[in-house]
């Protein structure tokens, strides 16, 4: 148990990013509410992500992390969500064969709904409102009623978390995700996108693997990894009073657990030292992210592993980087040393999104795929020059054939932005944009084996 922690503490912190809810009573009506409701996922699962994540730490597996920015009542669809989790499927086999080990997959999914905003008021000619801050929190209309925050919302995100991670769970475990249908996981638009033809081939040389293992007698009959895969949600731990109210002592070890999902991090606006996400998250036993942006100082993020991690355990801590496109080369190799020097043990993840937005001249927010790709690459550069993993990857994606960054090689322009633009928040890759990274992500893998022979026989 944490010193002069509890699930409450946080309370007593600065807290930054606070919806103004009018009604406390009924707010604190619907915090009693979930307080009562069953837990989403099981401390034992959060463990086991825990154990996996200790192994990204020491470079003997690779984290695929994505899905939405914001999850939304009105995008809640089995369509949708079988999509968002096709792709990732897809894009962990592509990386499993770049990376020859383990990918650990984790969802933006199941719980991802409140957002953090730059600016607290959104205007709009004349107009000026409070910000949109997530379906969890008020609605994304720009009217004044819609705005206004309310509690009865989280009610219905619980819900639909519930349902999202039911379903996942059955597609996880129930035969969607037997390696051995790796051939239909292609049904769909990716079908005709530029990068079908590679993945048809991948999944042939799949096919024919599991073929020759089963003629050596493994098979999904006797070995559970072939037909099922294991699967795990994250968000961001935000709205504190709803991560709270899902916050519950885990039976077996007397600890606390954040139920609201397996893995919660805490973004770049809101890692203050002494705020109340940082003391939030100390005090929860699963496994926590924290993102890293440019103004980060090395001394503060040794200090940050300290108050989150204080018994230096490996896949306790994972760092999200997010400089943007160009400022990884000048941000990210003193923090490696710092943490580095100080023995710190963490597992380092790139984020190649939160930097890289930007408005098109036709007023759209949105994302270059050649800029995402260069934060990858210089993510690897930086950690091959310092003798560090790059541990893993983290996108937001979907599933759908949505235009929302421009490039790939579908080519998605400026003037095509508004065929498909469906995001509640941040621009997503798509589908098959999602697919042409995994496939470039796995060749730096692949090259970062070639180079470091030593360590992966070391791992293996
Ligand atoms: C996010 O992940 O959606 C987000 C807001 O990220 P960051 O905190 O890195 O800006
Ligand atoms: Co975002």
């Amino acid at each position: 148990m944490k010193r002069n922690w509890s699930p409450d503490s946080w309370r007593n912190k600065v807290a930054s990013q606070v919806p103004d809810y009018p009604d406390a009573a009924a707010l604190a009506r619907v915090e009693a509410e979930l307080r009562r409701y069953p837990p989403l996922v099981f401390a034992g699962e959060a463990r086991k992500l825990k154990a996996r994540l200790a192994n990204v730490a020491e470079g003997k597996a690779f984290l695929l992390q994505g899905g939405d920015c914001a999850e939304s009542f009105a995008e809640f669809t089995a369509d949708n969500i079988r999509d968002t989790f096709r792709v990732i499927l897809q894009m962990a086999v592509v990386l499993t064969f770049g990376a020859a080990m383990p990918v650990v997959k984790v969802g933006r999914l199941a719980g991802q709904f409140a957002k953090p905003r730059t600016q607290p008021m959104e205007r709009r000619g004349d107009v000026e409102l409070p910000a949109y801050r997530g379906d969890i929190v008020n609605g994304i209309e720009f009217t004044p009623e819609s705005r206004i925050p309310d509690p009865q919302r989280q009610v219905r995100a619980y819900s639909q978390s519930a349902a999202t991670l039911n379903l996942l769970r059955a597609f996880a475990t129930g035969g969607y995700a037997d390696l051995h249908r790796v051939h239909r996981w292609t049904l769909g638009f990716v079908d005709s996108s530029p990068v079908a033809a590679k993945f048809r081939d991948l999944a042939d040389r799949t096919t024919e693997a599991l073929a020759f293992m089963e003629a050596c007698g493994i098979d999904s009959t006797n070995y559970a990894g072939l037909r099922e895969t294991e699967f795990y949600t994250s968000h961001e731990a935000l709205l504190l009073g709803y991560e709270e109210a899902l916050t519950r002592v885990d039976s077996t070890s007397g600890d606390w657990y954040d139920t609201s999902a397996h893995m919660l991090w805490v973004g770049d606006r809101t890692r203050d030292l002494d705020g109340s996400h940082i003391e939030f998250l100390r005090g929860i036993a699963n496994p926590v992210a924290c993102k890293v942006g440019p103004s980060t100082k090395a001394e503060n993020l040794v200090r940050l592993t300290e108050i989150l991690n204080p018994r230096n355990e490996a896949g306790r801590l994972t760092l999200i980087t997010r400089f943007g496109h160009g400022k990884v080369m000048d941000n990210l190799p003193n923090l490696v040393r710092a943490i580095e020097r100080e023995g710190r043990k963490v597992a380092w993840v790139c984020d190649p999104m939160h930097g890289n937005t930007q408005v098109s001249d036709n007023g759209y927010k949105t994302r270059v795929f050649d800029r995402i790709l260069s934060e990858v690459r210089d993510f690897f550069t930086v950690h091959r020059a310092e003798g560090t993993y790059p541990g893993g990857v983290h996108f937001e994606l979907t599933g759908q054939d949505v235009t929302e960054c421009l490039g790939g090689a579908q080519a998605i322009t400026e003037s095509s932005l508004s065929d498909r633009y469906h995001t509640h928040c941040d621009p997503r890759l798509n589908a098959s944009q999602s697919l042409e990274l995994a496939f470039l992500v796995a060749e730096m893998l692949k090259a970062q084996r070639a180079a470091q022979p030593a360590k992966v026989a070391e791992a293996s």
